[in-house]
């Protein structure tokens, strides 16, 4: 009976043991998945991103399917059709049945991931966030992103220097538009915006006509230039501006999405003529191809330049240090706090861009050709 007892034990301990060995993907928390130097075939990375209608996810996916590729890793890169959750989801779903090891992810709304991420997180599979936060989720081991509250401040910096808000009296009509409300990093964007020019709305200097001052009434849904249009168009009506009626001296805008609908609704409905002096001044954020063409053509002002190589390559030392042990290098551990705790981050540097220094910033880098940026 006893040696039945152990025969059978052995028995159990064996299948557990070939179970164990070949359960792909999945591991205990901490725990290498197969990150032996030995193992046969790549590791496989699932890259999933918002959108392939605006141009820089398409550029974050090429250079991660490129760096993680170049790093040894197999890429399942998906893009979620236009900004649509349920396939993010479902994608998502898709590369943990694949058996990918680690996710990468941009999240189209920041909320709505918490379920499947939980199924990551009970198989074992750890998770990047990429760019935007995701909330609400115990799944996420890192955050790479640039310094979005920097990117807010470059913008609002740009409208206080270039209106010389410091030395003149004013006052200056101006209206603000943010993104998506369901995107955390526009807390970041609009508020590092506002910590600039908010003393100057206090004081009487920068004027919000509309009264829309609210992140709420302020947001765009999906970074949409057309949503953007349609409430600049709204605004330039209500409030009577264009070149020979109420003078606007700027708009603050968080991206080059939104600074593209922004623009051709002054064009179009105010009647502003593109590169004449009273053009309202726009911000924008991304360094887009079209709002490059914009900024040569004198309808926006500047951008921020997130150079998404940098993150692309950050994302590499995160992956390998989940999968190979090493140390990821994070420079930010008290900034973004997911409602779950403070997720570990690395903040790429963003860096403004105007006609002063584009040439340099985007074609000498050799992030874009000339021929990128020529306008006809
Ligand atoms: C990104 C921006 C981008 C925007 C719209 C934000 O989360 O940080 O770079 O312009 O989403 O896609």
């Amino acid at each position: 009976m006893r040696r039945n007892i152990k025969k059978i034990l052995v028995l159990m301990m064996a299948v557990m043991l070939v179970f164990a060995m070949t359960a792909c993907g999945s591991k205990d928390e901490g725990t290498d998945a197969s990150g032996d130097a030995d193992q046969e075939s790549a590791q496989k990375i699932g890259v999933s991103m918002p959108t392939q209608s605006l141009q820089r996810w398409n550029q974050d996916g090429s250079n991660m399917k490129e760096q993680l590729e170049a790093a040894g890793y197999e890429v399942d890169l998906q893009f979620a059709g236009d900004n649509d959750i349920p396939t993010q989801v479902s994608q998502i779903e898709n590369m943990m049945s694949a058996g990918c090891s680690v996710l990468v992810i941009a999240p189209i709304n920041a909320e709505a991931l918490s379920d499947v991420l939980a199924d990551a997180k009970g198989k074992g599979i750890q998770v990047i966030s990429y760019d935007r936060l995701i909330m609400n989720t115990d799944a996420v081991s890192y955050y790479a992103t640039f310094d979005n509250w920097q990117v807010g401040t470059m913008q609002g910096q740009y409208i206080a220097d270039t209106l010389d808000l410091e030395n003149t009296d004013g006052p200056y009509n101006i209206e603000l538009f943010t993104g998506s409300p369901d995107d955390n990093n526009i807390n970041f964007f609009f508020g590092g915006a506002l910590e600039v020019l908010q003393p100057y709305i206090d004081s009487g200097k920068l004027v919000i006509k509309s009264g829309q001052t609210e992140k709420a009434q302020c947001a765009t849904q999906d970074w949409s230039t057309e949503v953007a249009q349609k409430r600049m168009e709204n605004l330039i009506t209500s409030q009577n501006y264009g070149p020979d009626k109420t003078k606007l001296d700027a708009v603050l805008s968080n991206n080059d999405s939104i600074a593209q609908g922004v623009a051709n609704a002054l064009i179009s409905v105010a009647g502003y003529k593109a590169g004449s002096e009273d053009f309202p001044i726009i911000t924008g954020q991304d360094c887009d191809k079209a709002s490059m063409k914009n900024m040569l053509a004198g309808t926006q002002a500047m951008s921020v330049f997130k150079d998404t190589r940098t993150l692309a390559a950050q994302v590499v030392t995160m992956v390998d240090a989940i999968l190979k042990g090493g140390e990821p290098t994070i420079n930010d551990s008290e900034t973004y706090d997911n409602n779950n705790g403070i997720i570990p981050s690395y903040l790429c540097e963003p860096v403004v861009v105007t006609l002063d220094n584009y040439k340099e910033m985007l074609i000498d880098s050799g992030y874009y050709t000339e021929a990128d940026l020529a306008t006809e």
